[in-house]
């Protein structure tokens, strides 16, 4: 991982608590490169991690150190769900407190990477590209994609990477899957909601790559394929030989949710010819999470 990174100036985690955030602090760090971290829980504040919590006002923010080059915002209201029950406080975070921020990097010399979804799109067809426009069918779609256009307007200095399901192998979904499993109970994963996984790792690795070349624009990452959450529950079982029988799928809109495209898969051409990067299998980035032992 280390060779990616050239550049020893300090680089600003924002939101560095969360799951990309945590295991970018841990990459960077044995790179030893120096990291500064921002949390939006007071309790957490030190003298390495400092307050910032993007609902507010932010106009008196100052950059930890004037050293700082890069700044990487993986601070966001990511849950779906809290974007539809919470509008304006979701729209204050992801949008206009983001937006602030981003400027203020900006207009003080730093490279700013931002992160997006594939939601910012309706998942109509696959393997969307990354200029295709946006048509985002919830809240969260639509202020990551209301985000990401003010962002771009930025000019070089900023990156916008679009994550498709980053998926990690002590996620809770996964995790409570095995362990119902094992305990011999019924679980229910989505036959009508797919994803497109690409493992945490690699996403950190991507990520690590776009800081160490500055890559500006546009950069989309997902798996080659979409599959159900059904499938991978089924994958899961079988690899680690629980019973499969207690898999029951059932549809998405039994559970209240609002939207699931179609399709999540996005146009990867510029991740894999810049930077070099090879897609890993979509079924062994949702078994991972099997080597994964339970307390
Ligand atoms: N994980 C995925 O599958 C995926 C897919 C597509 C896009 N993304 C995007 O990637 C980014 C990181 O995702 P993640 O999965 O790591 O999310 P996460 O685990 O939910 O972490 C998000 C972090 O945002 C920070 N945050 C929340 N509210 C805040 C506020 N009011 N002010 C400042 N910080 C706040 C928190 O960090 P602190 O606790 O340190 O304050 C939190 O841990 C997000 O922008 C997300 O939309 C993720």
């Amino acid at each position: 991982m280390a060779k990616h990174i050239i550049n020893k100036s300090p680089v600003l985690i924002v939101g560095a608590n969360g799951t990309i955030g945590h295991s970018l602090v841990t990459a960077f760090k044995t790179a030893e490169k120096t990291v500064c971290l921002t949390t939006h829980h007071r309790g957490l504040v030190n003298g390495h991690r400092l307050f910032l919590d993007l609902s507010e006002d932010i106009s008196t923010w100052s950059l930890p150190s004037a050293q700082i080059s890069t700044a990487i915002l993986c601070a966001a209201v990511t849950s779906q769900e809290k974007c539809r029950l919470e509008p304006e406080y979701s729209r204050r975070v992801n949008v206009v407190g983001t937006i602030a921020l981003a400027k203020r990097l900006v207009d003080s010399g730093v490279f700013v990477i931002f992160f997006s979804t594939n939601l910012v799109f309706d998942g109509k067809k696959p393997f969307t590209k990354a200029n295709d426009p946006v048509n985002p069918q919830n809240n969260y779609g639509r202020q990551k994609a209301e985000a990401e256009a003010e962002l771009l307007k930025l000019g070089n200095k900023v990156s916008v990477v679009r994550f498709s399901k980053v998926f990690s192998p002590d996620m809770p979904l996964s995790q409570g899957w095995i362990r119902d499993l094992k305990a011999g109970k019924e679980i229910h994963p989505f036959s009508d909601m797919v994803m497109s996984p690409i493992p945490l790792a690699f996403a950190v690795d991507v990520l690590l790559k776009v800081v160490g070349k500055r890559i500006s624009g546009i950069t989309q990452v997902s798996a080659e394929k979409d599959i159900s959450y059904a499938e991978a529950a089924m994958r899961i079982a079988r690899r680690l030989g629980l019973n499969e029988e207690l898999i029951k799928p059932i549809s998405y809109h039994k559970s209240g949710i609002e939207f699931a495209p179609l399709h999540t898969t996005l146009d990867v051409s510029r991740l894999q010819s810049e930077l070099g990067m090879i897609l890993p299998d979509v079924y062994e980035t949702v078994t991972e999470c099997s080597n994964i032992r339970l307390n």
